[in-house]
């Protein structure tokens, strides 16, 4: 028996309902595969401003960091949005992945034969689709320096800034060739080297980095292009590696193409703790009325046993149990089409469950 301490992080909006979801599949591996999970349940984000008047209060983050890893829900909500920005929810999200030293987020793209439908490509350009966004996630514009909002000459002036270190751009491409060396061995790398020095500097080390991994073939590629690529012909991509902000664009653009950002998962790994999270937001507008699709906190769960608890079978199980509830028929309202069964998001969550004894 293996016994682990997860820092869980419900949140804000529809968080706390999936969050359950995922909990709930998690006491079924514990019980599948004999292990122990302790949970402790910590406070980031709206929540926290709530509780604490801080986003990111400092007694949470010793909790974290003293966790095996971090299951987090989501933050925000119209209740917050008119706080100052160092005050807003989403500055304790930015604020843990720092303190976590996360730096590389993980974030696949995958469609799931049984929802092709539910895009809006064409099904002969998405079937089969498998990309992993490798995002830099404590770095670039987000947190460069200066940033705020200054006079200058009795002007205002919004400043922001993209740094990153040569350090910085070699340890997230070597994670993204050593990811890639475990797929289909194919790197793109994203950058804007036509106009920004620091992307210039950024494909000078990833081809520094590829003199390493002669077996993958890599590529560069602008933003701009990749965007119009991931629509044009998506599967060209296996691994995607890309700094920040580039990286928080492609990836929901490339989790649309599976038609459903309701679905997907992310990993943020690299640091002490990793923290394990849905793609998509805490959508406010949905929030307690049951109908919240949980199966993106569902496979969250399944990227923390992967990455964060080194439980490869128990990710493999919970991928598999999703894949069966699917083909079943059985549908969160946000995925349904003719011919399936809708349930809600505990049903949901309690078919997954189950499935992880059948599978
Ligand atoms: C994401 C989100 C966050 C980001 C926001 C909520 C701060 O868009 O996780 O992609 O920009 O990183
Ligand atoms: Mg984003």
């Amino acid at each position: 028996m293996s016994e682990f301490k997860i820092a869980v992080m419900k949140g804000d909006g529809i968080g706390p309902e999936i969050v359950n979801e995922g909990l709930k599949v998690l006491d079924e591996i514990a019980l599948k595969f004999n292990h122990k999970f302790n949970y402790e349940e910590v406070f980031v984000g709206g929540c926290a401003i709530d509780k604490f008047d801080t986003p990111l209060p400092e007694s949470e983050v010793d909790k974290i960091l003293n966790s095996d890893a971090l299951f987090f829900g989501s933050v925000g909500g119209p209740k917050w949005d008119n706080l100052p920005q160092e005050k807003k929810p989403e500055t304790g999200l930015l604020g843990i992945r720092k303190a976590l030293g996360a730096f590389a987020n993980l974030r696949p793209a995958k469609v799931f034969d049984e929802l092709i439908d539910a895009s809006s490509l064409k099904p002969e350009v998405i079937r089969g689709i498998d990309i992993l966004v490798v995002r830099e996630l404590t770095g670039g514009i987000y947190f460069g320096q200066p940033k705020g909002i200054f006079k200058e000459n009795d002007i205002l002036k919004g400043v922001n800034t993209m740094v990153y270190y040569e350090n910085e751009i070699k340890r997230i491409a070597k994670l993204a060739f050593e990811i890639a060396m475990t797929r289909d061995k194919k790197l793109t790398s994203v950058d804007k080297a036509n106009v920004l020095d620091v992307s210039q500097l950024w494909r000078d080390i990833v081809n520094d980095t590829a003199k390493d991994y002669p077996e993958v073939e890599y590529n560069h590629i602008l933003v701009d292009n990749a965007a119009m690529q991931l629509v044009r012909n998506p599967k060209q991509f296996d691994v995607i590696v890309a700094g920040n902000i580039f990286g928080d664009i492609l990836s929901d653009e490339a989790s649309m193409l599976t038609g459903s950002i309701g679905m997907l998962a992310s990993a943020s790994i690299g640091g002490k703790v990793g923290m394990f999270e849905p793609i998509h937001g805490s959508a406010p507008d949905i929030a307690g009325v049951g109908i919240a699709n949980p199966i993106a906190q569902i496979e969250s769960a399944a990227m923390m046993l992967k990455y964060g608890l080194n439980l490869e079978e128990e990710a493999r199980t919970i991928e598999n149990a999703v894949d069966l509830v699917l083909k079943m028929g059985y549908r969160t309202p946000d995925i349904m089409s003719e011919g399936t069964r809708r349930v809600n998001t505990t049903q949901m969550g309690d078919l997954v469950a189950k499935a992880v004894g059948d599978v």
